[in-house]
């Protein structure tokens, strides 16, 4: 006899063949629902049912939040609630979910997982952190109620004062590209869209809207453009954002060889391209050049998608078919990355183990630029620490701007600064995270002791009788400005001579967004430098100070000596009327960073790719081969007495577009040792890297020869060589 189902079985089944028949239902009235169909092929049948008035609400978001709504974003697109297509509800989210940035009554200070910088992620040299910073922001903006974010800035650092660096991922574009990539990655791992920023060139922030950037597009190609793609291409974003800036006379927004050329007939790019907010200019030009959505439409002049749109297509100046490829974009985009099959649910963050996300992002961040006599790390038996500067009894300094993040705790200080009578205060937030606090746990036994660092005197005072004087300098960067010069601002830089007269047993920590002057650094012991750290950046400054964490942070950005060692001493575009634009010649080209460096000979402060750390490494056998592309396999030894991570640097010395031959970064590798561990290592480099953009061929040439290949721990410290033959090669844009 067959036994009887349990109740609690018949009531799953029935509750199970409910909900397919309800599927079945949904996917008769709602085909595009059926997640087994392609994203394209969703979209298509989706659009096949709207209205031309609800494709054109699809290309147009705006800054005001709708009424109802409950969720403060930085910018909204309306959905088609009667299909089952959501709004989209847009977040700032480089460095943890940002805040809407001309404040908001909803959200102005709704505290998210504050992470360190750009720059600092991007110094890790490890695209797995630079993933979980992706996949923790991407899991609080689900939380929060956001479908996209804002992320993917992957603007090179071509000059090191640019206002911007620290959200960027800094002047390599392997480098910058293989982790904004990985972040892009970990967010839509969450379903949540990313979008890759800001597109392209707005490589300086002073003037940006005004800025006319003038490159050879061959040299294009190889620097800037390379980090896009290989950002798409490891991350696949839902979403490109064009920048401010022109291109060669024409808006970002509206220019049809970054958008069409470049971006959907050479990349192949399937999502949308949206602008950045106010950087839109014309309709119909915007629209045939490749623009598919306008962001934030009421920071631009006037509108210009929406009515102004709806007009040109009912006047025959755009086509219905060029409206229908807009919104396919975008909702293939979002049946792609998940945001419709598995939309956001508002939730409580997880505040702890974000945190540790944050945390170990900084820990592996953090680069030691000088360690004499090997001050650090501390012992956890010292007497008399004095602590310097910088707010760090209280916290560590953000970025300001549009990706700025208010800290979970609040911030721990907040210095406000009013731009212009009508708009919103910008501040400088510092994060809750007190390195003195941290300090004073790691040395039990010590008197700490702390001094603002406002009275030079009082402060040499307090470092004269210490152990060890611990300086914190900041300089703080905020979107919208460049830095004025490389000094620390505030007469740090006397300060800091102060504290090493005092003390010889000084260590500075610098936390800032850019590299800076140190006309002080042959008197310190030891530096430290922390950018900014983040929403627990006191703690992880601290490990690296004692020695729990081994530092194993390398400069993604030249540190330069001076500004006349840049390829423009003077910042472009200073004195400019609003109503003109001024060209920007990038005759660098793709010599950005340590390549200009090369090629003019120049010695900077510290070169790209430098960290020390408390153990030392040994590179030894280096083999390379070639043919269409080159490998090459090493070993690494710890040859010192502490476990620690090597960040070993493959560059092959290629002429680019602009005819010279220097090194470029075509692979690394991170890698932890043991003390006394050796380890192989393979890496193959990806053949772009060693071709040069031909724009008459429209192709990426790798042309026949011999050539150098070097492994180094800097760009500049390049300890075995070996030469391969390459092939002459063609590969496709
Ligand atoms: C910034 C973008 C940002 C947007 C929305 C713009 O000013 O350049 O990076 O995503 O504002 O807040």
């Amino acid at each position: 006899m067959p036994h009887k189902p349990p109740f609690i079985l018949i009531t799953a089944l029935s509750l199970m063949a409910a909900s397919l028949c309800a599927e079945m239902a949904a996917a008769q009235d709602r085909p595009w629902m059926n997640r087994a169909l392609s994203p394209d092929t969703r979209a298509d049948l989706v659009i096949a049912e709207m209205t031309l008035e609800e494709k054109l609400g699809l290309v147009v978001g705006t800054s005001q939040r709708p009424t109802g709504e409950t969720v403060g974003a930085a910018g909204y697109v309306a959905g088609v609630p009667r299909l089952g297509i959501p709004m989209l509800r847009e977040a700032n989210a480089e460095l943890g979910v940002g805040i809407p940035p001309l404040g908001d009554t909803v959200r102005p200070e709704d505290e998210a997982t504050a992470l360190p910088s750009g720059l600092a992620t991007a110094a890790s040299w490890n695209p797995v952190i630079a993933q979980a910073n992706g996949a923790m922001i991407g899991e609080e903006a689900r939380r929060k109620g956001f479908n996209v974010l804002l992320a993917g800035a992957v603007n090179l650092a071509r000059d090191p004062r640019t206002g911007r660096n620290f959200e960027y991922a800094g002047e390599d574009p392997l480098l910058a590209g293989t982790m904004a990539g990985a972040a892009i990655r970990g967010i839509q791992e969450r379903h949540v869209i990313s979008t890759v920023k800001h597109f392209a060139i707005n490589d300086q922030e002073t003037n940006r809207t005004l800025l006319d950037s003038r490159i050879d597009m061959g040299a294009l190609r190889e620097s800037d453009l390379l980090a896009f793609e290989l950002a798409i291409e490891r991350g696949r974003p839902g979403a490109v954002m064009c920048s401010y800036n022109l291109l060669g006379g024409i808006h970002a927004c509206e220019n049809s060889i970054l958008l069409n050329q470049v971006l959907r007939q050479d990349w192949r790019f399937p999502g949308w391209v949206m602008s950045d907010w106010g950087a839109v200019h014309s309709t119909s030009e915007a629209a045939h050049a490749g623009l598919d959505q306008e962001s934030g439409a009421d920071w631009d002049s006037r509108a210009y998608f929406g009515e102004p749109l709806a007009i040109a297509v009912a006047e025959g100046t755009v086509s219905t078919m060029r409206v229908n490829a807009m919104a396919h974009r975008i909702l293939r985009s979002m049946f792609a990355s998940g945001v419709i099959d598995d939309p956001p649910a508002p939730q409580p963050l997880k505040i702890n183990a974000d945190a540790q996300v944050a945390q170990h992002a900084e820990e592996e961040g953090i680069v030691l630029l000088r360690n004499e006599k090997d001050l650090l790390p501390l012992s956890s038996n010292l007497r008399r620490i004095a602590v310097i500067g910088g707010h760090a009894d209280i916290g560590v300094l953000s970025g300001g701007g549009s990706s700025q993040v208010i800290p979970v705790g609040g911030p721990a200080l907040r210095i406000e600064f009013k731009r212009r009578a009508d708009t919103i205060p910008y501040a400088m937030i510092f994060d809750p995270s007190s390195p003195l606090k941290a300090i004073a746990a790691k040395a039990p036994h010590a008197q700490v002791t702390f001094a603002d660092g406002e009275d030079v005197d009082a402060a040499a005072m307090a470092a004269k009788g210490a152990d060890v004087a611990i300086v914190f300098a900041t300089a703080w960067e905020i979107e919208g400005h460049d830095a004025q010069s490389l000094s620390l601002p505030r007469d740090q830089d006397r300060l800091i001579g102060a504290i090493a007269a005092a003390n010889r047993r000084t260590i500075v920590v610098l936390e800032t967004g850019n590299p800076v002057a140190m006309p002080w650094h042959e008197q310190v012991g030891a530096i430290i430098e922390a950018w900014y750290p983040g929403q627990r950046g006191g703690e992880a400054i601290a490990n690296v100070l004692f020695g729990a964490v081994n530092p194993s942070g390398h400069l993604p950005i030249t540190f330069p000596a001076s500004t006349a060692q840049l390829p423009r001493p003077d910042l472009p575009g200073r004195n400019i009327a609003w109503n003109t634009t001024f060209t920007v010649d990038y005759r660098e080209g793709a010599a950005v960073g340590y390549k200009w460096f090369e090629q003019q000979h120049a010695t900077p402060l510290y070169p790209f790719g430098f960290g020390l750390s408390y153990t030392q490494f040994r590179y030894s056998d280096l083999r390379v081969s070639g043919g269409k592309t080159i490998s090459a396999s090493f070993t690494v030894t710890n040859i010192g007495k502490r476990a620690g991570a090597a960040v070993p640097q493959l560059y092959a010395m290629v002429p680019g577009a602009g005819g010279s031959a220097l090194h470029r970064l075509v692979a690394w590798n991170k890698l932890a040792l043991r003390p006394g561990e050796s380890r192989r290592v393979h890496v193959t480099a990806d053949p772009r890297l060693l071709a040069h953009f031909d724009e008459a061929q429209r192709g990426w040439h790798i042309v026949a020869g011999d050539y150098r290949i070097a492994l180094g721990a800097s760009s500049s410290d390049l300890r075995l060589a070996a030469t391969a033959h390459l092939d002459d090669g063609m590969l496709p844009p």
